[in-house]
């Protein structure tokens, strides 16, 4: 199951959701807990949604500016958390048992905190411009978004692939999870409400409803339930309705799931 675990759950991750674990063919060992996948699908369509926004923006339109320029400040801070989160859970775990193992791609974040800083300051001039200059702003932000988006698109796959593979070879699953669980607690709730957001949109129906399976087993009904608000709220009615029925939950108040 994609993103359930059978490790214990932490005292931490009582509403925090379970890393998805690597799809397995027939036959072969157990799936891994994958630590990285299902936030990179939440960014994935984090950025690829604010990128089409920010090209697709009316710059003479005061509140159509203002509200996409906030959905890329908090994309920007998104991404500022979560590569410092990956710094402080993910590559301190790998070089504690393989040390230079994490150097490649934390020298990446290096260069993606400078990227993220110069693009603030690209959307601040935006802001900031004269009705005359925001055609020419407002195309340097999205040329220089579309190559920090391409650039952290291949980022996260050396991820998934490199880290991965050093995670199942230096951590066991119990361990994996625990690490997990500390990451995921360590999120606000604003962060972890954002999280959820994205990964409705970017998760696959049956990721979703693993993800939710976990929860239901270890976290209480009313912090399911809030999340689950979060996550309906995002999804087209079809994908809802699927993934109420794979929970056994009715897909609209009152009627009996089928
Ligand atoms: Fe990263």
């Amino acid at each position: 199951m994609p993103l359930s675990t059978p490790a214990p759950a932490a005292p931490a991750a009582a509403v925090a959701p379970a890393p998805a674990t690597a799809t397995a063919s027939p036959g072969a060992a157990p799936p891994r807990p994958d630590l990285y996948t299902p936030i990179h699908k939440a960014l994935r369509a984090f950025m690829g949604d604010t990128l089409q926004r920010v090209g697709a923006m009316d710059i003479d339109d005061d509140e159509e500016r203002a509200a996409t320029l906030a959905q890329l400040e908090q994309l920007l801070d998104e991404l500022r958390g979560h590569l410092g989160r990956e710094n402080l859970f993910v590559h301190a775990a790998l070089e504690a048992r393989r040390p230079g193992s994490s150097v490649r791609i934390a020298g990446e974040h290096v260069a993606h905190l400078e990227h993220l800083h110069n693009l603030e300051d690209q959307a601040q001039a935006l802001r900031d411009a004269q009705p005359a200059q925001r055609a020419e702003f407002a195309q340097r932000l999205y040329r220089h978004l579309s190559e920090f988006v391409a650039d952290n698109l291949l980022h996260m796959a050396c991820e998934e692939r490199e880290h991965n593979a050093a995670l199942w070879a230096l951590y066991g699953d119990a361990e994996l999870v625990a690490m997990h669980d500390r990451l995921v607690a360590s999120l606000t709730p604003a962060e972890l409400a954002l999280t959820l957001r994205w990964m409705a949109v970017g998760l696959n129906v049956q990721e979703l409803a693993g993800l939710f399976r976990d929860l239901q087993a270890k976290a209480p009904p009313e912090a399911v339930r809030a999340m689950l608000d979060i996550v309906q709220a995002h999804l087209t009615q079809p994908r809802w309705t699927k993934l109420a029925r794979a929970l056994g939950l009715p897909p609209v108040p009152g009627l009996v799931a089928a």
